[in-house]
């Protein structure tokens, strides 16, 4: 395996002297896609964090060149860079994988390709499907406690796929998968800050049901002070529901959303990581196993704690026109989740 070890280990004792009680509770992320479109900003974010005293980057390629620049900012994180040990395709006889993971305490997942125009995030599903599958039986080997993030789409479908491998693997505890789908909150929040003329961090949308088109629904209706037209109301909502497809087709074959996604994902890790540390007013959406419809698994606002989703909260009064996008939604979210069940259960 070839590894890179951040330089920096005497200055992140100094640091940690400085920062005191924050670091001493040694949190060890590991990014996997960390060279990737998302990976590489997320990676950024999280070296920035506070919360984080070992940043892990993982990929199939360029994480050593990612690592060695990244571990030149002065933040608390050490980093390193781990790539395939070669020829041992399956990752579980990586140890390139097996040094990112050992010891992580959240693993967050961008690895996957990104859509073109045209495509649905549901054509994601065949090169995705077997790379998350690959990198979740690593995850149940190396870091079985590990709360995990999965950012690679099909969403709806990845996150029902890392849980049959889990439970394959006799290591799953729902409280420890989410799927992330904070960038559909982060761009409702910035929607109706806009409508609004108000700052957008001041706003937090529920965004419930999952993270492909119509299975994002926006409670707009639970935003205190936000009357929109209903005119206004079915833009805004069909523009969050198809927010990924603005970018995919602003960025014209080259892409998908990687910026704001990092951002949202760098969100959503550290709010997992400051409930680790004990802080207990942690609530954010997330694509979890759930009971509060019967899809199997639903985004909606979770009570996160030290080991992860402590509760999965309800989504309250909806409208008749949130209840009708709901009805919609439903019969395409459970499609979905059994696609990624079958696809785990060959
Ligand atoms: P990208 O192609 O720029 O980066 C993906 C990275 O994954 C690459 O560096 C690639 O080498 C790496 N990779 C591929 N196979 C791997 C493996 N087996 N192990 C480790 N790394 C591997 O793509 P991107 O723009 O960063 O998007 C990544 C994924 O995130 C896509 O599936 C995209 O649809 C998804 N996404 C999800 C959300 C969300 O809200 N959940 C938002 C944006 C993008
Ligand atoms: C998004 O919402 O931007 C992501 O899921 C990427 C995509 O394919 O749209």
């Amino acid at each position: 395996s070839r590894r890179i070890v951040s330089a920096a280990s005497s200055q992140t004792i100094q640091a940690n002297r400085f920062f005191g009680s924050t670091t001493a509770m040694g949190r060890k992320v590991a990014v996997l896609g960390a060279a990737g479109g998302i990976g590489q900003p997320l990676s950024l974010l999280l070296k920035l964090s506070p919360n984080v005293t070992e940043l892990a980057c993982y990929d199939i390629v360029g994480t050593p060149g990612v690592a060695a620049d990244l571990s030149h900012i002065p933040s608390i994180a050490s980093v390193t860079g781990n790539i395939p040990s070669s020829g041992t395709w399956p990752p579980s006889h990586d140890t390139g994988l097996e040094a990112a993971l050992t010891g992580a305490d959240i693993v967050v997942i961008p690895a996957g390709v990104p859509r073109k125009p045209g495509m649905t995030r549901d054509d994601l599903f065949n090169t995705n499907a077997g790379i998350v599958k690959a990198l979740v039986e690593g995850c149940a080997k190396f870091c079985p406690g590990a709360i995990l993030a999965i950012i690679s789409n099909p969403v709806n479908s990845t996150v029902p796929i890392a849980a049959e491998i889990l439970k394959k693997h006799g290591v799953y505890d729902p409280k420890k998968l989410c799927g992330v789908t904070t960038l559909d909150v982060i761009r409702a929040n910035t929607f109706v800050g806009a409508s609004m003329g108000c700052d957008p961090n001041e706003i937090n949308v529920p965004v419930i049901g999952g993270h492909a088109g119509t299975t994002i629904l926006p409670l707009y209706s639970q935003v205190p002070g936000f009357s929109p037209s209903d005119e206004e109301l079915e833009a805004i909502t069909v523009r969050t529901q198809f927010g990924g497809d603005e970018v995919v087709q602003a960025k014209a074959g080259a892409g998908s959303a990687t910026l704001s996604m990092a951002y949202a994902g760098y969100v959503f890790t550290d709010k997992v990581l400051q409930a680790m540390n004990g802080a207990d007013d942690i609530v954010q959406c997330a694509y979890v196993e759930s009971s509060i419809t019967d899809a199997a698994f639903f985004s909606s606002p979770c009570k996160f704690g030290p080991d992860g989703v402590e509760e999965v909260l309800g989504y309250g009064d909806i409208t008749p026109y949130e209840q009708a996008w709901f009805d919609k939604m439903m019969p395409d979210l459970k499609g979905q989740i059994q696609k990624g069940v079958d696809f785990a259960n060959p």
